[in-house]
């Protein structure tokens, strides 16, 4: 299950860090791939160097190394991991992540990631009774998504008994396992997704295009592949990298990206147009790139009315997915989205406000979803969280028609 991950090893101060080599021992052995960061009171109770040889990989350990740095930069680590695994988690530590703190490179790296951040708190029974660790780790897991690793009771390093004893590595490895195995529950589905902005050529050398990114269809890729579900990426003139176990198909204009949206539409159980498509093309495409003329300061260009993809998608008389829309609207959000649920045949549109420069090109959005029977707003979030929990509410509204 754990095969090829790419976990980030985050080990904080306390006795239990000599256990974590046991789990990364582990991790390895089920062809993990695992970077160790610690925390400068960490380095107290194991060496760096040790880690260096059980892991396979340099060590990370200060946010200010210029060195460390340079092989990889935190954001750049924070970017590479799948999952973040934090064993043992201090109470120091646990209440600085409540509270986004990044003053050291560990805490920095969970304020950076999108993945998944697990923790298995280790500390002094006493200090785990109290009522502000249990509230910091109410809200990390409720309020944030933290997973917890609970930890278990026992006779503890400092002679005390009770519950606060590290959970044994091997059951911090049955946690992420089973984690990434109930993860994998969309197995069954086939999804294609419209991602970035459609080019449509005026010449040569010159096109018509808009804003997008591509950054919310990729999320929304990357967010069903990460559950198991087969995934189609239809790009349109996008930069992104392709996220893992994503099948991507490079188009430019609306006219190909309509040609392979039927196509795979046609054999998806779920199809979703997050691109932004130009409504328009230009009806005769020069062959040579247009010259200016000194007789005139005016061109005219004729456009004319490009296919409606999901429309047509959410039309087909055979082998209709679940069609799931978005609406840029720069006024009258709702109007405008719940005209377009109801004109293109869709079974959810996905409202996004994209007046004074929102949205495109940002790492961020919320979205207003309205379904022929319902609505919920996603507030504000990064689109790789976003995606995540629209992903939920698809598959929920998926399931509900069936
Ligand atoms: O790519 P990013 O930078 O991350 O930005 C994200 C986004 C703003 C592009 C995205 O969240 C979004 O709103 N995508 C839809 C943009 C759009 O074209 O909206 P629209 O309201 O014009 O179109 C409504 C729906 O019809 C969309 O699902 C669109 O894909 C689809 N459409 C529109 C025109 C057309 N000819 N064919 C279509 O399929």
């Amino acid at each position: 299950m754990l095969n090829a991950k790419k976990i980030v090893v985050g080990i904080t101060g306390g006795i239990a860090a000599y256990k974590t080599i046991l789990l990364i021992r582990l991790l390895k052995k089920a062809n993990a791939e695992v970077r160790v960061v610690m925390t400068p009171a960490a380095e107290a109770f194991v060496t760096p160097l040790t880690l260096q040889a059980i892991s396979g990989n340099a060590v990370a350990t200060s946010l200010l190394d210029p060195q460390a740095e340079l092989a990889m930069g935190h954001i750049e680590l924070a970017k590479w991991a799948d999952m973040v695994v934090i064993a043992p988690a201090t109470a120091d530590f646990i209440a600085r992540l409540r509270v986004g703190m990044g003053n050291d490179l560990l805490s920095t790296l969970c304020l950076a990631t999108s993945a998944p951040i697990f923790i298995a708190p280790a500390m002094n029974q006493q200090m785990y009774k109290r009522s502000i660790t249990q509230q910091n780790l109410q809200n990390l897991v409720n309020e944030q998504g933290v997973l917890c690793i609970e930890p278990e009771s026992g006779e503890q390093a400092c002679g005390d008994t009770g519950v606060g004893r590290m959970a044994e590595p091997e059951t911090i490895f049955e946690f992420l396992t089973d984690y990434v195995k109930t993860a994998q529950d969309l197995q069954n589905i086939t999804v294609t997704i419209t991602a970035g902005p459609t080019q449509e050529a005026i010449d040569p050398v010159r096109y018509i295009s808009n804003h997008s990114s591509g950054k919310m269809g990729f999320a929304i890729a990357k967010a069903f592949a990460e559950r198991g579900a087969k995934v189609n990426l239809i790009a349109g003139a996008v930069k992104l990298d392709t996220p893992q176990n994503v099948k991507r198909f490079d188009t430019l204009s609306a006219i190909a990206m309509e040609q392979k949206a039927l196509e795979l539409a046609q054999q998806s159980d779920i199809f979703i147009g997050c691109a932004a498509v130009a409504d328009y093309r230009v009806k005769e495409v020069a062959t040579q790139k247009i010259k200016k003329t000194d007789d005139s300061d005016e061109m005219t260009l004729t456009l004319v009315k490009n296919p409606d993809i999901i429309s047509n998608v959410a039309h087909l008389a055979q082998n209709r997915p679940f069609v799931v829309g978005f609406a840029a609207e720069t006024q009258d959000l709702q109007k405008y989205a719940k005209s377009k649920l109801q004109r293109k045949n869709l079974d959810l549109i996905c409202a996004n406000d994209v007046s004074n420069g929102q949205v495109f090109n940002s790492d961020q959005n919320c979205l207003h979803l309205f379904s022929q029977k319902s609505d919920k707003i996603l507030p504000l979030a990064d689109k790789s969280k976003l995606a995540q929990t629209l992903v939920n509410e698809i598959i929920k509204l998926y399931k509900e028609k069936q």
